[in-house]
């Protein structure tokens, strides 16, 4: 059937959450999809409600992509049934909570392993070649924050989206000559069924997710694919989250990351104090960042005193910031816990607005 736009998305992961919401927004477009996911009944729910509602083609692959062969199979049906992918969405994906030595479950974690990495990798290497060769198409791949920001107590799943991030900076700079497209999409924590599935209920990701709807992640990762865009962090918290990533020392990121991953009930002023120490480092290397960028050897001697000035002034200000977490932690072993977490909360709250004023 040619629609609208007689083009092909294929997505994987198109049951839920985000990939749900993805073939939602290309089936709007008229888009034909093929959807792939385990759950034969879920697909072909979907698909009735889309050729009715939409008047588009759907084409339905159950399978397992944690299956050794999935990625062949599903490009082998493809074939068979004479398609061609103008659109690949690689999204299914899956995570498992706990701590990696003595909690979590192996075999799982290998599933992910398998669906997250191997399927991506395999579905990636057999229509990018057909896109290559045609010299057009468009690849969106599913990372996270997490790409950047390293995961304890799901740390398979951090890893698997570092792959991703990293395998996709390669290959777009492989195909830089070409009309091909490659998008990562980079959500923070999001409403969906992901953290039940990963064992991750009652976490404070969880909790945050709630703020987070997965039509508006999916929004942001379908506009920036259409737009050939690199990459899109979703929302403004996460995109000052990645960036205090790059400056902040990798063990710092990952103490505050992990506390995330605490459970709702779990004390948690040493991780507020933890962030307004990050968010002061933050502030620090953005202001750094954006003296250095602005920075002209050519200049006059007293632009460049005038950035030392700024620099010995940016010093004071951090040096500030730290001994109000200082005098916060001390002050946690007289005062009340809640009252602690109040002002640290509004302390937080203030800095972060500094560093998000300074990132844009
Ligand atoms: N939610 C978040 O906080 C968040 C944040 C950052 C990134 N992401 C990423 O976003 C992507 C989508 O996640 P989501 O939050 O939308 O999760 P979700 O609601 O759990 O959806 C996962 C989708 O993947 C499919 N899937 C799972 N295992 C599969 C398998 N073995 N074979 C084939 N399909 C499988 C599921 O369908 P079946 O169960 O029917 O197979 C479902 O359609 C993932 O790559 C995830 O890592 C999510």
């Amino acid at each position: 059937m040619e629609t609208k736009n007689g083009k092909t998305a294929l997505v994987t992961g198109a049951t839920s959450g985000i990939g749900r919401e993805l073939a939602n927004l290309f089936a709007k477009d008229g888009y034909n999809l093929i959807l792939v996911a385990r759950s034969d009944e879920s697909l072909q729910q979907l698909a009735q409600s889309y050729e009715h509602q939409f008047g588009i083609k759907t084409t339905l692959i159950a399978k397992d992509l944690a299956s050794d062969d999935a990625g062949q199979q599903v490009y082998d049906e493809v074939k068979q049934q004479g398609l061609q992918v103008d659109v690949l969405v690689n999204n299914a994906g899956m995570g498992e909570y706990g701590l990696f030595a003595t909690e979590t479950d192996l075999q799982k974690e290998i599933d992910i392993i398998h669906i997250n990495v191997i399927a991506l990798v395999k579905l990636t290497k057999l229509f990018l070649k057909d896109m290559v060769q045609r010299n057009e198409g468009k690849i969106l791949m599913l990372g996270s924050v997490a790409s950047v920001i390293p995961n304890p107590l799901m740390a398979v799943y951090g890893a698997t989206k570092s792959f991703i991030y990293s395998f996709s900076e390669a290959l777009r700079n492989e195909i830089k000559d070409t009309n091909v497209t490659l998008t990562v999409l980079m959500p923070g924590a999001t409403d969906t069924d992901f953290f039940n599935k990963a064992g991750a209920s009652n976490t404070k990701a969880q909790e945050k997710a709630r703020e987070t709807s997965p039509a508006d992640v999916a929004k942001t990762g379908y506009d920036a694919l259409m737009s050939g865009k690199d990459k899109v962090v979703h929302g403004v918290a996460n995109k000052a989250s990645v960036a205090m990533a790059h400056l902040l020392p990798d063990s710092a990121v990952t103490s505050s990351s992990r506390s995330d991953m605490k459970s709702t009930n779990e004390e948690e002023s040493h991780s507020i104090a933890m962030s307004l120490g990050i968010a002061a480092l933050a502030i620090a290397g953005l202001v750094v960042l954006s003296a250095w960028r602005n920075y002209n050897p050519v200049e006059k001697s007293y632009t460049k005193a005038r950035y030392r000035h700024k620099a010995n002034n940016l010093k004071d200000s951090v040096a500030d910031a730290i001994s109000s977490v200082t005098d916060n932690l001390t002050s946690k072993a007289s005062n009340a816990t809640d009252d602690l977490t109040a002002k640290a909360k509004s302390s937080f709250s203030d800095l972060k607005e500094t560093v998000l004023s300074a990132v844009n």
